[in-house]
C-alpha cells in the first residue's frame, strides 16, 4: 500500500470546472475534465489523509471518496471551498474557475426575436478565491496550492506566465501545466512543474494524473516550515 505520510492531515481539494449560468438552462463552462483533481484526492486518501472533495460538476466516477460536496458555480464553489477550509491543514484548487460571469440570470429562458440580433451578455469579474485564501489563510498555518493551466507554444513562454501568476497569488505552491494540443485537459497523462510563492521551481514531474497528483503531495511534504500532522 501507499505509504502513511498524509496521515492526520485535513486537505481539501476543487476539482472540475465552474458553469456560470446565463438563463435557467444555458451556462458559461469550460472543459476541464476534473480528472487531476480526483487524483489528487484519491492519492491523498490513500496516503492516510481525510480529504474533503468539492466537485464542481464532474462526470468522473468519484466512488470511495468519502466526503465530497458538490457545485455548480464559481459562488457555490467558493462558499464549499470557505466552508471546508477552516478545517483543512491544505487547500487545493485545482479546479478551472471562470474569471467571469453574467451579470444578471433572468429567470426565464432568453428567447431569440425574429428581426433582432444576439443581445449582449454583460460580465462582471469573480472572485479569485485562490488568491483570498492565499491572503486570509482561513486556518493559521494551512498550506495553499493553486493550479495554473497554461497555453504557449514553447515551455519557456508557459512557465514565464506560470511563475508571474504564482507570485501575484501568493500560494505557497503553484503546479503549472501547459495546456492545448492534446495536453492536459481530458487526457490521462499530465506534465507539471510545481513552483513556490516566489516562482522558483521546486519539482518537476510528467506521467499519469496520479504520478503528478503524488509528487504535488510530495512537494507539500517537502514545504518549510513542514506541515505539523
Ligand atoms: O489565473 P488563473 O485562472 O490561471 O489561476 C488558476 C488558479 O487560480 C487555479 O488554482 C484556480 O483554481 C484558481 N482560481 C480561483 N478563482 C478564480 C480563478 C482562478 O481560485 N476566480
Amino acid at each position: 500500500g501507499a505509504p502513511q505520510d498524509l496521515a492526520g492531515l485535513h486537505v481539501v481539494v476543487s476539482a472540475g470546472g465552474t458553469r456560470e449560468p446565463i438563463d435557467p438552462v444555458r451556462f458559461i463552462g469550460n472543459l476541464s475534465s476534473g480528472r487531476q483533481g480526483v487524483a489528487l484526492a484519491r492519492a491523498a486518501q490513500d496516503r492516510g489523509a481525510r480529504v474533503t472533495l468539492v466537485a464542481a460538476n464532474l462526470t468522473e466516477p468519484l466512488d470511495g471518496i468519502e466526503d465530497v460536496v458538490r457545485v455548480g458555480s464559481t459562488a457555490e464553489l467558493r462558499d464549499a471551498v470557505r466552508a471546508a477550509a477552516p478545517g483543512a491543514d491544505v487547500v487545493v484548487m485545482t479546479a478551472a474557475v471562470a474569471d467571469f460571469r453574467p451579470a444578471r440570470t433572468p429567470g426565464a429562458k432568453i428567447k431569440k426575436v425574429p428581426g433582432q440580433g444576439p443581445a449582449p451578455i454583460e460580465l462582471v469579474e469573480n472572485p479569485d478565491i485562490l488568491a483570498e485564501l492565499a491572503r486570509e489563510r482561513l486556518r493559521p498555518g494551512q498550506v495553499v496550492v493553486g493550479f495554473a493551466a497554461e497555453t504557449g507554444d514553447e515551455t519557456g513562454d508557459v512557465l514565464h506566465h506560470g511563475r508571474a501568476k504564482a507570485r501575484r497569488k501568493g500560494a505557497d505552491l503553484l503546479v503549472i501545466n501547459p495546456v492545448g494540443g492534446g495536453r492536459g485537459f481530458g487526457t490521462d497523462s499530465n506534465e507539471v512543474t510545481i513552483v513556490d510563492a516566489q516562482g522558483e521551481t521546486v519539482a518537476q514531474a510528467a506521467g499519469s494524473k496520479r504520478e503528478v497528483a503524488d509528487a504535488v503531495w510530495d512537494a507539500v511534504l517537502k514545504l518549510s516550515p513542514p506541515l505539523a500532522a
